[in-house]
């Protein structure tokens, strides 16, 4: 895929309600697991700085390719877990995380992640969670069918070259441990086989 390519995917479909979210904050934005930079490059007209990270080098490669130089945009390629903590100034009014998380260890992960945000700002994470009770299955098995149909009607989803991870968690294993590390965090399942989980630092 080229460049500057605009496409529909499971995650894309949600890069609407997260750039909107985003903007009413504004300030500087931290995209973790930015893969090829699409997400970066719709949030940058509505926030001071949006930096992206991600551990792939390809992908990076391609994130600096889209958002050419000079934008309010920065790259780092590197492990989010290896990223030091900002001084308070440079801390983030909104961290976003799109099908990501599983990709790292959920408790440390969702703990380095609270301390990238400033007083009152917002993590954002849409992620994948593994089917484990019988009502992960009942919901995935509902939802295939409509799910066909919105790919079609989309045209298809197309394949982006980004690295991909089972989900290890259910979204039970999920919400116990981001209630546990973010009081008063709210997930919830969402379409696509998503959920999403928002934290605001109070
Ligand atoms: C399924 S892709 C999603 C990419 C992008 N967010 C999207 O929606 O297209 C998962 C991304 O997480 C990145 N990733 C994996 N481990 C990471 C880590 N420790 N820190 C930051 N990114 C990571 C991968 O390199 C990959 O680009």
């Amino acid at each position: 895929m080229s460049g500057k390519a605009i496409y529909w995917n499971h995650n894309t479909a949600f890069h609407a309600e997260l750039v909107n979210d985003a903007k009413r904050r504004g300030g500087r934005v931290l995209d973790i697991g930015c893969g090829e930079g699409l997400l970066l490059e719709r949030l940058a007209p509505h926030v001071a700085l949006a930096v992206g990270i991600d551990p792939d080098n390809d992908a990076v490669g391609r994130a600096r390719k889209r958002l050419g130089a000079g934008s309010n945009t920065e790259l780092i390629a590197g492990d989010f877990m290896a990223m030091s903590v900002p001084p308070p100034e440079e801390r983030y009014q909104t961290i976003t995380c799109v099908a990501t998380l599983h990709h790292m260890e959920l408790r440390p992960a969702l703990l380095h992640m609270r301390r990238f945000l400033a007083p009152g700002g917002r993590l954002l994470v849409v992620g994948l969670s593994a089917n484990k009770t019988a009502t992960d299955y009942i919901v995935a098995g509902l939802h295939m069918m409509p799910i066909k149909l919105m790919d079609k009607l989309q045209g298809g989803m197309q394949e982006i070259g980004v690295k991909l991870a089972e989900p290890r968690e259910s979204l039970d294993e999920i919400k116990r441990t981001a209630s546990e590390v973010l009081p008063g965090a709210k997930a919830k399942r969402r379409f696509y086989y998503r959920y999403t989980l928002t934290w605001v630092n109070i």
